[in-house]
């Protein structure tokens, strides 16, 4: 399992991950990200966005499950399971996602743990401590070969 950190000292530099994270991403990615309330996922999701060339204002979709945004290099599928705490995942028809023409990105993944695929990519955002408003940790692990040296070749925003 290949992991990295990376530390980022604003919302821009954060943002700035997802971007150049994008640009590599093959159709048929799955992103889980994970993170507290704040810690940036959305931000993260938004440069994943930019990385893909899609131009369309990316909001959380806790309320649709699902949003689609078709106007980049690939379709981003951004996908929100937080109400299917109590089932309701397999429903979904989920395999055609993780298969896609596109990127999925899944916030709490957590109830649907026992639908994923054997090669995906998890983003954890965590703050550094109460005090700094301003630091994340990014950890990044590839799940099976397929991201592994992706992650590995990773940059980090300060090596730019
Ligand atoms: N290093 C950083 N990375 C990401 N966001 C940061 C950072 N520093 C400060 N911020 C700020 O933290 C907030 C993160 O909000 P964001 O909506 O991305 O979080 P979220 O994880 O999607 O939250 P929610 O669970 O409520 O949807 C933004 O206001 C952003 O400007
Ligand atoms: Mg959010």
């Amino acid at each position: 399992m290949e992991s990295k950190e990376i530390i980022t000292h604003s919302a821009a530099e954060t943002q700035q991950v997802g971007e150049q994270l994008a640009q590599r991403l093959p159709k048929g990615t799955v992103i889980l990200l994970d993170g507290d309330l704040g810690a940036g996922k959305t931000t993260f999701t938004k440069g994943l966005a930019t990385g893909l060339g899609i131009k369309q204002l990316v909001r959380s979709p806790t309320f649709t499950i699902m949003r689609e945004y078709h106007d980049g290099r690939l379709p981003l599928y951004h996908m929100d399971a937080y109400r299917l705490e109590n089932g309701g995942g397999a429903d979904l028809g989920l395999e055609e996602y993780f298969d896609s023409d596109g990127v999925l990105v899944i916030e709490w993944s957590q109830w649907i743990a026992d639908l994923l695929p054997a090669d995906y990519l998890r983003v954890s955002l965590k703050r550094a401590d109460q005090e700094d408003e301003a630091t994340r940790t990014v950890t990044l692990t590839a799940h099976g070969t397929l991201f592994v040296q992706l992650v590995a070749t990773l940059k980090r925003p300060a090596d730019e």
